[in-house]
């Protein structure tokens, strides 16, 4: 299998698989042509090894409680070795039904309740309910942003809000809004200043493999142990959400000890049997067609840009090194976000409206472009149709 331009550009249709990108969209879509540009999955099918795995457990009728074996694992730090250098032992992995999970359940074996935990806005939106379900509170250090609509973090007011007793830091890397790929010096100074403090480190890494042009995404457990926790998930990259399974790293033994005990007290039962078949193959067998995959979001990443400088001069798009994301602000074209709903519902567009990512959002959108190339051209029609209207 040739995994090329033409793979990826074919696409896939997906209405009435009951997926939420497009079915629950459209249940409340002005337009029934909406097209949809939001929710975190792609528009492309997954490994052709994952569906041929699956469909060899499925033919065996039975679907009895399952346990995760060896080669599960071996899955899994098989991949991280290949793709990010990380070597992982099979102790140091934890699996979980997902990431959103492993940030409560983080937050819980961390601090307790009524403590600050450090967040970065604009974030992905369940950063901030994490906190607040488990009775923690936010602390926001937003990330300060140039001209060029390109992000960096803000240590003095992170160091600030350790110093005034926030016990955790939860980082997103790389970040989902914003596109960016942290670098290593950026990492180790935002470990050294949470360790000065004696905090924990909660970092999410479920976009670790949306990486262009070669550059070097890097793991925070290859930068430091102590007080760390990662959280990633074959899910984001190998389009396997729907399936429910995620990981936890963690070489902290006592911070460890302590993720797996909430992880007991919730009475979560890891290991579906779909998944554990889905995850092994993509992890196993899926390098090729990543590396497809990448060559395609790039390209597209390239075209919505052109065609936002084309058509929209106006929109600021933070240049995207990694996620298949983009954060456009549409600041300068003065709508609010009550008017940019009515116009995008207008035109058939749905994005992910940029008050998912905190409350000073109004402005931005996030574009996804992990569909076909013709999808984010008509895309970007549409959107020129919402705001010249
Ligand atoms: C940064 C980030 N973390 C977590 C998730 C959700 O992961 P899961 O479905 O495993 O909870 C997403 C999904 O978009 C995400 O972007």
């Amino acid at each position: 299998m040739r995994y090329d331009y033409e793979y990826f550009d074919a696409g896939l249709n997906r209405v009435a698989t009951r997926c939420e990108k497009w079915d629950t969209m459209r249940e409340s879509a002005v337009r029934p042509d909406t097209l949809p540009f939001w929710v975190a999955d792609m528009d492309f099918p997954s490994p052709p090894e994952v569906t041929r795995e699956l469909l060899v457990r499925a033919a065996h009728p039975t679907y009895g409680y399952t346990d995760p074996r060896q080669d599960d694992f071996e899955a899994v730090s098989g991949f991280w070795r290949r793709r990010h250098g990380l070597e992982l032992s099979q102790n140091e992995i934890t699996l979980l039904p997902c990431v959103i999970t492993g940030l409560k359940v983080a937050i819980r074996a961390s601090t307790t309740p009524g403590d600050g935990v450090v967040l970065m806005t604009p974030v992905y939106g369940p950063f901030m309910s994490s906190v607040t379900a488990t009775k923690r509170r936010i602390v926001d250090c937003p990330l300060v942003r140039s001209e060029d609509g390109r992000y960096r973090m803000d240590f003095p007011a992170i160091e600030a809000a350790l110093a005034d007793g926030a016990k955790a830091v939860m980082l997103c890397n790389p970040h989902n809004p914003v596109g960016r790929l942290w670098s290593r010096e950026e990492l180790s100074r935002l470990y050294e200043t949470v360790a000065r403090y004696g905090a924990t480190l909660i970092s999410d890494e479920i976009h670790a493999d949306f990486v262009y042009g070669g550059a070097e995404f890097h793991p925070m457990l290859s930068l430091a142990s102590a007080r760390v926790v990662s959280l990633a998930a074959a899910s984001k990259t190998f389009n396997l959400a729907g399936l429910h399974q995620a990981v936890c790293f963690c070489r902290d033994p006592e911070l460890r000890a302590a993720i797996r005990d909430e992880i007991n007290a919730t009475g979560v039962r890891c290991g579906n049997l779909f998944a554990l078949v889905a995850t092994r193959a993509a992890y196993n067998c899926g390098d090729a067609w990543l590396d497809g995959l990448l060559e395609y979001l790039q390209g597209n990443r390239d075209e919505l840009a052109r065609l936002l400088a084309e058509q929209l001069p106006r929109a600021v798009m933070s240049p995207l090194e990694a996620t298949y994301l983009c954060w456009i602000d549409l600041a300068a074209y003065g709508f609010s976000e009550a008017e940019l709903e009515d116009r995008f519902a207008k035109a058939g567009v749905c994005f992910s409206g940029g008050k998912f990512f905190g409350g000073h959002y109004a402005s931005f959108i996030r574009f996804n472009i992990a569909c076909p190339r013709r999808f984010v051209a008509e895309g970007v029609r549409r959107l020129r149709a919402a705001l010249e209207m």
